[in-house]
């Protein structure tokens, strides 16, 4: 029986990923990765320091002055910033509409995508992102590609948010996701994309535990 493997789950936003890769992480006993809270936390510090989001160089440079660690907790994943817990703040809406164009600079990819290849390396990893089967484990053993339907994303998202007690309205959810979709996947460095080995999982009519056994049920074929 092989020991751990890698799985990597990409997609768009809010196709389920970290929900159902920290159930899988959890069920096989795997560390969770959530590579976009590392992008969400060096745009939370360009914001906070007044940084111009359109240099390439500026981000870099920001980055390898940066300390991004990511601890689990119970409820997934806990995020600082140069020590700093974090976690909350890297989902303020201001985070959410500029993360995609820090992610767009290859100099910050390259950190990024090293730094996530330590983090995963020798262990058995639930990795969730745009480029995880792509560039970050292009070997790992499971790699599948979530999504659903742009209008259960922002569905989700409002359902979401209403529990943490943002109203922002379902139109300007779904616009949103669209927007960012879009730049992720047309952007020059590493584009959201699926691996030409990856499987593909529609969860739009998909319950969160549904995905989750779907995607163990692979993974245990991988392991046995
Ligand atoms: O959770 P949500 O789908 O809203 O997004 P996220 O996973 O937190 O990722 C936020 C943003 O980070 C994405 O829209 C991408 O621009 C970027 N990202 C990326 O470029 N590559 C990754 N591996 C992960 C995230
Ligand atoms: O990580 P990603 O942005 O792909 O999505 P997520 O944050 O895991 O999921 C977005 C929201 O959709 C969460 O509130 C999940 O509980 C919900 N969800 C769902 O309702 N049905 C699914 N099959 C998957 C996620």
């Amino acid at each position: 029986m092989t020991k751990s493997i890698q799985i990597a789950l990409d997609g768009p936003a809010a196709a389920g990923k970290s929900t159902i890769a920290k159930i899988v992480a959890e069920k096989l006993g795997y560390i969770y990765i959530d590579t976009g809270a590392m992008y969400r936390a060096i745009t939370l510090k360009a914001i906070r320091e007044g940084i111009n989001l359109e240099s390439g160089e500026e981000a870099g440079r920001l980055l390898a002055d940066t300390r991004i660690d990511l601890q689990p907790s119970q409820d997934g994943q806990l995020v600082f910033l140069d020590g700093k817990n974090v976690t909350e703040d890297i989902r303020s809406q201001n985070v959410t509409n500029s993360v995609s164009m820090m992610a767009a600079h290859e100099s910050v990819r390259k950190q990024m995508v090293k730094l996530q290849q330590i983090l995963a390396s020798g262990r058995g990893v639930v990795m969730d992102g745009r480029d995880i089967g792509t560039q970050v484990l292009p070997n790992a053993e499971l790699k599948v590609f979530m999504s659903a339907t742009v209008e259960e994303r922002a569905r989700r998202r409002f359902e979401e948010n209403k529990k943490r007690g943002i109203d922002t309205p379902l139109d300007d959810l779904q616009k949103e996701i669209a927007a960012r979709d879009k730049m992720d996947s047309e952007r020059e460095v590493s584009p959201l994309r699926q691996a030409q080995d990856a499987l593909y999982l529609d969860t739009t009519n998909l319950s969160i535990v549904d995905a989750a056994s779907e995607i163990l049920k692979l993974a245990e074929e991988r392991l046995d």
